[in-house]
């Protein structure tokens, strides 16, 4: 896996900062490789037929499974394990990135305003389900500011997110666009969206493959309610040539007119949401496109296969992503019809993975699923 981003935001990491992220990261590869299968054998030997056995050969819920699995030490200790890791990645990054700040806040100024923008509104709150947590053990979360004009979160996200994914996401991290741009160009092959919108892009690592997929006359626009997060993913698509408006907004809420979108999109948004965020989200995916538009949204969720929905059960009650178990049981469909696409033009599928991983790396995620409406 290639370490680092060759963008002039990347943060440096020295000798010793390397080394210890290079032995989590080497950590969480070796514990997702070889544990999960133990995790695996378990389920499918003992615990899935005890609970068949149970209920009438039903499949088993996801709550049931984490609940039988807490009476096995093997899980038990993997389940330490992976929470340990986890909290390491970031005591790896935290402090590398906290004493190159003011270098790194320094940086974002002055790539300021060469391409593309960048809007903030301070008046945007926190929804509640980010606030609560510090998601995905992040510390501070995506929002949480040290300084003025902070990047921090963003800059931790970017290290982080490369080591968390393993290697398993592309070297720029990118294999969520590329992911759901090659879902688009099989489903509308003769769809060539002109005004586009990122919901939820965090440092905007999905919303830059946007600026390349549909030839060059294209505006790419991408919001998030985070600004420290903001401000550094505008800062590393001007170090990385492309054009992007960036805008601090509540995807709830969005600050655009009706009808002024061909392509809305999200990759890995609407696990972090809630149960209610998520249907206003689509609802307003359906006020800003034009009609004939094209609204489509990836996340990790696997619901057909039993181990991946408890292991987003298992993140869901250990990894601090509290509506990663619940949004495996939604119906996407159901949101749609909710949100105003009507019963053809729906689509819940799954979507492979475009990255192809490094024999030494592991992917985080196997499979994706891509839901999408028309206007
Ligand atoms: C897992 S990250 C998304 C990663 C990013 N899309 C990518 O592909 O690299 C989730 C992001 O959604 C943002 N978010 C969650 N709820 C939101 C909302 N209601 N409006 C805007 N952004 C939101 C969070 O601040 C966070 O940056």
């Amino acid at each position: 896996m290639r370490n680092n981003s060759n963008h002039a935001m990347f943060p440096e990491a020295n000798h010793d900062e390397q080394a210890l992220q290079n032995y989590i990261k080497t950590l969480r590869v070796h514990s997702s490789r070889h544990f999960h299968d133990g995790n695996k054998k378990i389920l499918a030997e003992r615990l899935e037929p005890q609970l068949r056995r149970k209920t009438k050969n039903r499949v088993p819920s996801r709550k049931a499974v984490r609940e039988a699995f807490m009476g096995e030490e093997y899980h038990r200790w993997w389940s330490a394990m992976l929470r340990t890791t986890q909290e390491m990645l970031y005591d790896s990054v935290g402090p590398s990135i906290e004493r190159q700040l003011p270098t790194l806040v320094h940086k974002a100024k002055a790539l300021k305003g060469e391409r593309g923008s960048l809007t903030l509104d301070d008046k945007i709150t926190t929804p509640s389900y980010l606030a609560a947590v510090d998601m995905h053990c992040k510390p501070g979360s995506y929002m949480q500011e040290l300084t003025d004009d902070d990047v921090f979160p963003g800059a931790e996200f970017d290290r982080t997110f490369r080591l968390y994914s393993m290697g398993g996401l592309g070297p720029n991290l990118d294999d969520g666009g590329w992911t759901l741009i090659a879902w688009l160009k099989k489903a509308f092959p003769n769809f060539k969206p002109k005004r586009i919108l990122d919901l939820g892009c965090t440092v905007g690592h999905s919303t830059l493959p946007y600026c390349d997929a549909f030839g060059k006359n294209v505006e790419v626009f991408a919001v998030d309610v985070a600004a420290p997060c903001l401000r550094y993913g505008h800062a590393r698509a001007v170090a990385m040539g492309k054009d992007v408006h960036f805008r601090q907004a509540n995807a709830e809420a969005l600050p655009f007119a009706d009808n002024s979108f061909d392509l809305v999109v999200s990759h890995a948004l609407m696990h972090e949401t809630s149960t209610k965020a998520i249907r206003r989200i689509y609802k307003e995916c359906h006020r800003v496109l034009k009609p004939g538009g094209v609204t489509a949204h990836l996340d990790g969720i696997t619901p057909h296969d039993l181990y991946e929905k408890f292991y987003s059960e298992w993140m869901a009650h250990n990894n601090n992503e509290p509506y990663l178990g619940t949004v495996q049981d939604e119906d996407f469909d159901g949101i749609l019809a909710q949100a105003g696409f009507a019963k053809a033009k729906r689509w819940v599928s799954s979507a492979a993975p475009q990255f192809k991983t490094h024999e030494n790396d592991d992917k985080p995620v196997k499979e994706y699923i891509a839901v999408a409406g028309q206007k």
